[in-house]
């Protein structure tokens, strides 16, 4: 008998075990290596965890059965636009309606803007195809950047404002992410700021080459921090990942082809009850 009921605080830490064992099933299906879980990941992972139990508390399912965890379902809300951070079902349990149950009671009555970042598991596209998302496939460009040829930016500086970035996302995806920041804020990396008249535009990418959010009023605006990213990776050593590249973003394709990145395809963005912004690349768990 499976039980689909809210997660609690101190469960917290349940959570990340039902997600290794689902993302290291996914990766062992599609024959490729699983990223180790390093006491890093581990950390910032049951941060977030606590973040959305804080935050969107009526947000966070869980499926037990028999006292096990057997999947989770975390989402925010932010102004109005629902996102989903989490959807996991532990691979003995897959293929059981108990996704479907857990996406559901996230989604709640919520029919509104929405928006996912998708793994390449065909179960979880068709849910949220018939949940009403557009999907849209989308490439990672991975790889040591070149960056020989990106120069600084004159109207890129260090940090992020969350004033300006609210305002940038309003404007860009209809929502801030308020409190997000917080989190966004609190790892190890850096976050960047653009602004020049009416153009502004943020991001925050990890010190080990991981890109957050890259977001900008146009996509020049995205296209240069994009550079001022993956020259800084360049500069640290550090192989760069940037995931969430749809057909709209070809502006990001092509500051990876500059730096000489490889291209793989790799899930989708999903996005309802709007368009896909077009000089935003989404962060996979705070969107
Ligand atoms: C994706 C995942 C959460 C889905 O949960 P699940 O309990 O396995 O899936 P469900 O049984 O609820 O099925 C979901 C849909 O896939 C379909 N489906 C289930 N098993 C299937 C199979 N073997 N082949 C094809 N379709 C299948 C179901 O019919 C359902 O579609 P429908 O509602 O339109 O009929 C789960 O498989 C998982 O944890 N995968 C690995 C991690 C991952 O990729 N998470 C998603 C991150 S975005």
């Amino acid at each position: 008998m499976i039980e689909v009921r809210l997660l609690q605080p101190e469960e917290a830490p349940k959570v990340a075990p039902v997600t290794a064992s689902a993302f290291a099933d996914l990766d062992r299906r599609h024959h490729r290596p699983a990223p180790p879980w390093t006491d890093q990941r581990r950390a910032w992972f049951e941060r977030r965890v606590r973040h959305f139990l804080e935050q969107d508390p009526g947000l966070q399912w869980v499926a037990v059965s028999d006292d096990r965890f057997v999947g989770v379902a975390m989402a925010s809300l932010r102004e109005g636009l629902w996102g989903l951070s989490l959807l996991v079902v532990r691979p003995d349990a897959q293929s059981g309606g108990i996704g479907r149950q857990l996406i559901d009671a996230a989604l709640g009555d919520h029919t509104g803007r929405g928006v996912i970042c998708a793994s390449d598991d065909g179960r979880a596209l068709r849910r949220y195809a018939a949940a009403g998302f557009e999907v849209h496939p989308c490439l990672v460009l991975t790889g040591p950047p070149d960056a020989s040829s990106f120069a600084a930016h004159p109207a890129i500086r260090e940090g992020v404002d969350r004033e300006l970035a609210d305002a940038v996302d309003r404007l860009v995806r209809g929502a801030a992410h308020g409190p997000d920041h917080e989190l966004l804020q609190g790892g190890r990396g850096f976050g960047l700021t653009y602004e020049a008249g009416g153009r502004r535009g943020y991001c925050y990418a990890s010190d080990e080459g991981w890109l957050s959010i890259v977001a900008g009023t146009d996509e020049g605006v995205s296209t240069a921090l994009l550079r001022e990213t993956l020259r800084r990776h360049a500069d640290a050593g550090a192989e760069t990942t940037v995931s969430h590249v749809t057909a709209g973003q070809q502006w990001a394709l092509r500051v990876g082809l500059d730096a000489g990145l490889k291209i793989a395809i790799d899930g989708a963005v999903c996005w309802r009850g709007m368009p896909e912004p077009s000089a935003y690349l989404p962060s996979g768990s705070l969107l």
